[in-house]
C-alpha cells in the first residue's frame, strides 16, 4: 500500500549492488516493503532476527561437534548459518533490528560488505556469488538496549528512511490486513476515525513512542471478536474503547516524567475522536460523536483516570507541617517574574533560556516553586521538574541500561560452551582416553553489571531549593545507574522510604516526593543507615551499595559508625561548601566520599563513586 517512492528506491539500491539500511519505527512496513521487492524480483532472502544473542557463529555457522569429533573439520561438518547461505546462494540477507547485533557479529558483516567474502577459521574462505547484499532494518526510537550503529556500518550501507504512512494509506492498511470476518461492511468513516486515535497516540505530550499501525490494525480486529460475542454493532462506543485499550495501552511509550496509565491517555484520545461515554439512558447515542451532556451514570463504570496501577495514592506525611513558600519570597528571586509572570503559570521558554544560562539557580527556584503556596504553580512546577531533573540526570549517565556485553568464562562457572574455542580440549582429551578438563574449556555468558542501590537523603536542617534540586538529581542518577534495584530513604528525626528496593514505583514519582521533602529536626543518622541496610538485603544484587547524602553530622546520641561499619558498600556525598565531618566520617568507615559542587553535578559525581 503506497510506498511507491520506497519501492524505486530500494529496487534501485538494490540493482546497483549496495547494501541497504532502512530506518523507521517499529510496524512501517520495513519487513513488508523487502518481502514484496524481493518476491517481485524473485530473489531468495535469508532473514536473521537481530538480537542480543546473535553470536558471530549463529550469523555465519558452526562446526557440528558431534560430526566433528567423528569426521575432524572438513566442509562437510560445517553447518551453514544465514550468513552463509546468504554468501553461497548470492541471497539477500535481511538483519532485523540490527542496533541489536552485539557488535563482534556486527564486525563479522562490516569484514563482509567491505572484502565480499568471509574467512571461517579451521573452514575457509565463502565467497559472495553474485547477488549477495545486506539490508539491515533498525528503528531509530529504539534505546532500550541498544546501541547507535557503527559509523563503519554506516559507511558501507545506503539508508532509506520509512516515516509513517499518510492517514489514507493507513486506512487502507487497516482495510487489508484487519480481520474482520464475520463481520463485513465496516463502514469506511469508523476505520478512519481508528486510525485517527492510533496516529493521535504518536503526537500525544505525555507519549513518547506512539502506536504503529499495527495498533490500528489489531484495534479493528479486536473489535469484530469483540461485537460478535456482545452481540453489538462495530461501532459501538464500549466495544471501541474496550478494543482501543486491549490493542493500544501496551504499544505506547510514555515519558519516564508521566505518571498516568497508558489507559487514561488511550480513553482521553478516544473520547476526542468518539465523544465521552454515551449515557445509559440514551444508547442510540453510542454511534453518535456529539459528546452527551457531562457527568457519568452513578453506576457506569469509572473512567480509567485516577491513580496508575501499582502505585498507592500517596500519603500525607503524618506529624510533619509543610511550609508552603508564597509568591512574595519566590520572587526574591531575580528570575522568578520572568519564568512565572502572571500567578500560577510558567513560561516554558523563559525557564529553558534559565536553566540553559544559570542551571544552579534556575533548579533551586524550580524546586522552591515546588512547594509554593499557589497551587496551580506548584502542580506545573512539580510536572517541569520532574521532566527537567530525569533529562539532565539521563544526559549525564555514561551506562545505558542496555545489553549485557557477552564474555568468555570458564566452562565450568556456567554460560554456553563456545565449541569452537575448546575443540582442541576436546579432541586432545579425548584422544588421550580422559574427560577434558574445564579449566581449558570456554563458556560464553553474558556478564550484566548486577548493581542495587540504597539513596540515603539527609532532610534535616534548612532543605532550600538547591539542596532539593540536588537531592532530586541523585535520586534519578541512582534510578539511572542501578534501574532494576534502587531504593530511596529520606531521614531526619525519623526515617521515611520513599522508594522501597523492591517497588515499581515509577522514578518521576521518587523525584517528586524527594522535591516534597522540607527539612527539620535532629540527624537520626545511624536509624538511617540501618534502614538503607534493610533495604539491600531485599535484593540479590551482586554489589549493593548505600549512597548517603549527607553533611554526616548526626544530632542524636546514637554512634552511626558500627552501623555504616555493616553495610556491604558505603560512599558519602556531601554538600561542597559543608564537607569536613562527612570527610571525616568516611574515613572512619573507609568510605569512599566527594563533595557535590551543585545539583546538575549529581549525575556525573554519581557516575564517578559507583564507578
Ligand atoms: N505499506 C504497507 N502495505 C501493506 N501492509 C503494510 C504496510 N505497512 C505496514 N503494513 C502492515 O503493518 C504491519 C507491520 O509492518 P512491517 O512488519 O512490515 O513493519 P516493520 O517496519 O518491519 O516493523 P518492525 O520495525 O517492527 O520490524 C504488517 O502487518 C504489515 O502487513
Ligand atoms: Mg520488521
Amino acid at each position: 500500500m503506497g510506498r511507491a517512492r520506497e519501492t524505486e528506491l530500494l529496487v534501485s539500491a538494490l540493482d546497483s549492488g549496495a547494501h541497504v539500511v532502512l530506518e523507521g519505527p517499529p510496524g512501517t512496513g520495513k519487513t513488508t516493503l523487502l518481502r514484496s521487492v524481493a518476491s517481485a524480483e524473485g530473489t531468495e532472502f535469508v532473514f536473521v532476527e537481530g538480537n542480543a544473542e546473535l553470536t558471530p557463529g549463529r550469523l555465519i555457522g558452526h562446526f557440528d561437534p558431534s560430526r566433528l569429533l567423528a569426521d575432524g573439520y572438513s566442509a562437510e561438518t560445517f553447518v551453514d548459518g544465514p550468513l552463509a547461505v546468504a554468501l553461497r546462494t548470492g541471497a539477500l540477507l535481511y538483519v532485523e533490528e540490527i542496533n541489536r547485533v552485539p557488535e563482534e557479529t556486527v564486525n563479522v558483516l562490516i569484514t563482509v560488505m567491505s572484502e565480499g567474502e568471509l574467512h571461517v577459521p579451521r573452514l575457509g574462505r565463502i565467497r559472495a556469488e553474485h547477488g549477495f547484499r545486506v539490508v539491515a532494518a533498525m528503528n531509530p526510537f529504539d534505546s532500550v538496549g541498544t546501541t547507535r550503529i557503527a559509523s563503519a556500518v554506516y559507511d558501507r550501507v545506503c539508508r532509506i528512511t520509512m516515516g509513517y504512512q499518510s492517514a489514507k494509506d493507513e486506512e487502507d492498511i487497516v482495510a487489508l490486513r484487519a480481520n474482520t470476518s464475520g463481520l463485513p461492511g465496516v463502514s469506511t468513516k469508523w476505520r478512519a476515525q481508528v486510525v485517527e486515535v492510533v496516529r493521535s497516540t504518536r503526537d500525544h505530550a505525555d507519549v513518547r513512542v506512539g502506536s504503529s499501525v499495527r495498533g490500528a490494525i489489531d484495534l479493528v480486529g479486536v473489535a469484530a471478536s469483540l461485537a460478535k460475542r456482545r452481540r453489538a454493532g462495530i461501532t459501538d462506543w464500549h466495544v471501541g474503547l474496550d478494543a482501543a485499550q486491549v490493542a493500544l495501552s501496551g504499544r505506547m511509550r510514555l515519558h519516564e516524567s508521566c505518571s498516568r496509565a497508558p489507559e487514561a491517555v488511550v480513553r482521553e484520545l478516544y473520547e476526542r475522536v468518539f465523544g465521552a461515554e454515551p449515557t445509559e439512558t440514551n444508547p442510540e447515542e453510542s454511534d453518535n460523536k456529539e459528546p452527551p451532556p457531562e457527568g457519568g451514570e452513578p453506576g457506569a463504570p469509572q473512567p480509567n483516570e485516577g491513580p496508575p496501577p501499582f502505585q498507592k495514592p500517596q500519603a500525607k506525611p503524618r506529624g510533619q507541617k509543610e511550609a508552603k513558600i508564597p509568591r512574595s519570597q519566590l520572587a526574591e528571586n531575580p528570575r522568578f517574574s520572568e519564568i512565572s509572570p502572571e500567578v500560577g503559570e510558567i513560561d516554558e521558554a523563559e525557564l529553558n533560556k534559565a536553566l540553559a544560562e544559570d542551571p544552579e539557580n534556575t533548579l533551586a527556584l524550580l524546586a522552591d516553586m515546588a512547594g509554593a503556596t499557589d497551587e496551580r504553580l506548584r502542580a506545573e512546577a512539580r510536572r517541569l521538574a520532574a521532566k527537567i531533573v530525569l533529562d539532565l540526570s539521563r544526559r549525564g549517565s555514561p551506562v545505558g541500561r542496555g545489553i549485557g556485553k557477552l564474555r568468555r568464562t570458564r566452562a565450568d562457572s556456567g554460560g554456553e560452551l563456545d565449541i569452537d574455542g575448546s575443540l582442541e580440549t576436546i579432541l586432545t582429551s579425548r584422544a588421550m582416553g580422559h574427560a577434558p578438563d574445564p579449566d581449558e574449556m570456554v563458556a560464553r555468558g553474558w556478564a550484566r553489571p548486577q548493581m542495587a542501590v540504597c539513596l540515603v537523603v539527609d532532610r534535616s536542617g534548612s532543605m532550600g531549593g538547591a539542596r532539593l534540586a540536588a537531592a532530586a538529581l541523585t535520586a534519578a542518577a541512582c534510578a539511572w545507574r542501578a534501574p532494576g534495584d534502587h531504593a530511596v530513604v529520606a531521614f531526619a528525626k525519623d526515617v521515611k522510604v520513599l522508594r522501597s528496593m523492591d517497588s515499581q514505583r515509577p522514578t518521576a514519582a521518587v523525584v517528586d516526593a524527594v522535591l516534597a521533602l522540607r527539612g527539620h529536626g535532629v540527624t537520626a543518622l545511624a536509624d538511617a543507615l540501618k534502614a538503607a541496610g534493610e533495604q539491600l538485603e531485599r535484593t540479590r544484587a551482586s554489589r549493593r551499595v548505600v549512597v548517603l547524602l549527607s553533611d554526616c553530622r548526626a544530632s542524636d546520641d546514637v554512634d552511626p559508625l558500627p552501623v555504616a561499619a555493616r553495610l556491604p558498600e558505603l560512599v558519602v556525598l556531601a554538600p561542597a561548601g559543608d564537607c569536613e565531618e562527612a570527610e571525616a566520617f568516611a574515613r572512619k568507615v573507609g568510605a569512599r566520599w566527594a563533595a557535590l559542587p551543585s545539583a546538575k553535578d549529581a549525575p556525573a559525581v554519581i557516575a564517578d563513586l559507583l564507578a
